[in-house]
């Protein structure tokens, strides 16, 4: 009987990639029949906002139909739009999910979204916060309500970390406010409205929706970039993006006026859909785009026809840095294989 030891050679190979070689790389992705998959879904009552809406379960949302994968392999999330409700506690049936997964500094996170919530009353985000609000940061990178037209971008933090006042290298959103400090203005958080036609809505829907990328830097501080339909960078949907090419974003928080390592801990990501609550039903806010009282909406199902998202994918990408790798190779007849290590 021959010793796998004796017959086994070991073949050393030493390669030294310098750090100029560092790409982002996918790490996790939500896609297609498995994009449910490592959620936690929030059951109950909307405790944090006081929406109208009571969350369900993943076994509850999947009976309901509420989250499920269409026949484009996209996945749906929405509110329930078959009940008449009924009683004045009544909330309707919603989503929140949170992602087991974290995203911390050093990250690329793209979205390609072909519909996002709306109506009257709806109060869709797709978003990210720590374990600790507001110690751990908050990063919103689509919310708006009821009819709104354009998505606006925003961080909540703690004081010391501010948009600067004026559009940085190009930035092309309209900034709104430039306090993240959660203690200002009710926690407004410093907001940059996107300026590119067609970014929320009905008329995202009407596009087929776009591509929303944020990254997330120790050199850039905190990016988001929007592309509609028909303008997305080719490698965007590719396994090796690369931002460096894609032009001024719409939201920019540069390193030098908010320490996005101090404002932020790693962040788990959020998709949710509430009604009414504390800013789709104020009643100056619904009244923008909206008439009459946001609650008298809730019980009637055609209101929530459009309150959905539709997601191609989520993807996460993360820099490595390898400096220097050994590949292990067996050369033995019955067991030849290769593993490579870094040193
Ligand atoms: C409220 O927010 C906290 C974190 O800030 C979260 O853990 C909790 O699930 C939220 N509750 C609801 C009902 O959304
Ligand atoms: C801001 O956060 C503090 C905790 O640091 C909390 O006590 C306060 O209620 C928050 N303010 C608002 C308006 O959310
Ligand atoms: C509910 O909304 C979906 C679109 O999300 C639509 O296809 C469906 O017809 C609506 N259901 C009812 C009963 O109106």
């Amino acid at each position: 009987m021959r010793s796998v030891l004796a017959v086994t050679s070991i073949a050393l190979s030493f390669n030294v990639l310098a750090a100029q070689g560092a790409t982002w790389n996918l790490k996790d992705q939500y896609q297609g029949s498995s994009f449910f998959n490592n959620w936690d879904f929030t059951t109950g009552i909307d405790a944090n906002t006081t929406g109208n809406v009571l969350y369900q379960s993943k076994a509850d949302a999947a009976s309901q139909k509420l989250t499920f994968i269409n026949s484009a392999g996209n996945a749906i999330i929405k509110v329930d739009n078959t009940t008449v409700g009924q009683g004045d506690t009544y909330g309707r049936a919603s989503i929140k999910i949170t992602s087991q997964a974290t995203i911390a500094q050093g990250s690329l996170l793209i979205m390609d979204a072909v519909h996002l919530p709306f109506g009257c009353s709806v109060w869709p985000a797709y978003w990210m916060q720590g374990p600790n609000w507001p110690n751990d940061g908050e990063i919103d990178i689509i919310e708006n309500v009821n009819l709104a037209t354009t998505n606006r971008y925003s961080l909540h933090t703690l004081q010391g970390c501010t948009h600067p006042a004026g559009p940085t290298d190009g930035e092309t959103g309209q900034i709104i406010s430039t306090d993240c400090f959660n203690q200002t203005n009710g926690n407004q958080g410093c907001i940059v409205q996107e300026t590119k036609p067609n970014s929320y809505g009905a008329g995202f829907a009407s596009i087929g929706g776009g591509v929303i990328a944020m990254r997330w830097d120790s050199t850039n501080g905190i990016q988001i970039w929007y592309f509609p339909r028909g303008s997305i960078p080719s490698d965007l949907s590719t396994t090796s993006p690369n931002p460096d090419g894609w032009g001024a974003p719409s939201a920019d928080y540069p390193q030098s006026r908010c320490d996005t390592s101090k404002f932020f801990s790693p962040q788990h990501l959020i998709l949710d859909i509430t009604l009414c609550g504390n800013f789709a039903g104020a009643a100056n806010v619904f009244q923008e785009t909206c008439q009459g009282v946001c609650t008298d909406l809730i019980k009637t199902p055609t209101n929530y026809n459009n309150a959905y998202f539709e997601i191609a994918y989520i993807r996460h990408f993360v820099k490595y840095v390898i400096l220097s790798v050994y590949t292990l190779c067996s050369t033995h007849v019955d067991y030849p294989s290769c593993t490579v290590a870094p040193l």
